[in-house]
């Protein structure tokens, strides 16, 4: 399998074979790190990391990733570079593509990713947009596939806002690799139709199914997978909190979920997760709203269920095997 120059900006774009060896070279990947035997084949290489929200995980996975494959990083944060200030994405293209063997943009729409990968030159990784979040597709199907030992027949719930970036994503992932795909939510946080039609076009040639659903007995029995994500992305306005949190809370990850959905199901969550009141927003919607956790309850964010820091450990070997994989030699 040959992906060398290629971009990764959505899962769209790769073959449920190509998906699939990207999952295996993360595999052999994380073995050998484990193992202590050294993968710096890409020594003498850079790459950049522009980002344009703030991130621990995907930052700290290209970073650790790439210094693993031998490649320096620079990372550009939003107040320390022109981009889009003072100088457009194709100049700040064409610019990195002349300095480093591949970038990566986290940021808003999924067009400012596409117009970087049409002037860099050189290969452009997503590392979330709005629309997509494709390396964390990766990190969540290698780790369903070490958890059951298989992807095609599995039954993924997504519960809450499944209209953005990590719906739309395990969307097009769960369909492209066999996996039942369920959304469960009010019917104004659906997916869009467009995508959900190329996606039943997807599950059409994987054998699984899409559902769309706003009843949560119904969605989630039996259920492999509950997934769940935060129910404000970054970059929204903070007014949409109260609509939110009064909208969205039927679609609580609780235990009765956990429990509704059977003994073989695991919960997952990209992170970072409202479970808690032990961060600044936690605690500010607690005063203003009386609550305690948001889309998931802090039993079972920390029940044996929950497989969430395998999941973030998942990004690092599955962001190597994205870098390692797409750099040319
Ligand atoms: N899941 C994820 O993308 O985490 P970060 O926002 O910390 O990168
Ligand atoms: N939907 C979330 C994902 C964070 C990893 C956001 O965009 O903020």
């Amino acid at each position: 399998m040959d992906l060398k120059g290629r971009n990764f900006l959505t899962l769209k774009d790769y073959s449920p074979a190509e998906i699939q060896y990207l999952l295996d070279l993360a595999a052999d990947l994380k073995e050998k790190k484990k193992n202590g035997i050294p993968v710096d084949f890409h020594r003498g290489k850079n790459v950049a990391l522009i980002f344009e929200k703030t991130s621990t995980r995907t930052r700290c996975a290209f970073e650790t990733a790439a210094h693993d494959l031998g490649i320096g990083t620079t990372y550009l944060e939003p107040a320390s570079s022109q981009i889009g200030k003072k100088e457009s994405i194709a100049d700040t293209a064409r610019v990195l593509g002349r300095m480093y063997e591949g970038i990566e943009y986290r940021g808003f729409g999924q067009e400012i990713v596409e117009e970087l990968a049409k002037n860099a030159g050189v290969p452009v990784w997503n590392g979330l947009t709005n629309e997509y979040h494709p390396t964390q597709m990766l990190a969540d199907l290698l780790t369903v596939q070490e958890h059951f030992g298989k992807l095609a027949g599995i039954r993924l719930v997504y519960m809450g806002d499944a209209r953005y970036n990590m719906g739309n994503s395990l969307m097009v992932a769960c369909s492209k690799m066999g996996l039942d795909f369920v959304a469960c939510a009010p019917k104004k946080y659906f997916p869009n139709q467009e995508l959900v039609e190329q996606c039943r076009e997807y599950a059409k040639a994987s054998g699984s199914a899409i559902t769309l659903t706003e009843d949560v007995k119904e969605g989630t029995k039996g259920a492999d997978v509950i997934y769940t994500d935060v129910w404000v992305s970054m970059g929204e306005p903070d007014q949409v909190w109260e609509e939110r949190i009064r909208e969205l809370t039927p679609y609580k990850v609780t235990r009765a979920v956990m429990d509704n959905a059977g003994p073989q199901a695991i919960f997952l969550h990209c992170l970072p997760a409202f479970h808690d009141l032990k961060t600044t927003i936690g605690k500010e919607m607690n005063s203003r709203f009386g609550i305690e956790d948001m889309e998931v309850t802090d039993e079972v964010f920390e029940s044996s269920c929950s497989k969430v820091f395998d999941e973030a450990e998942n990004r690092m070997h599955t962001i190597k095997a994205v870098m390692a994989a797409t750099l040319g030699e």
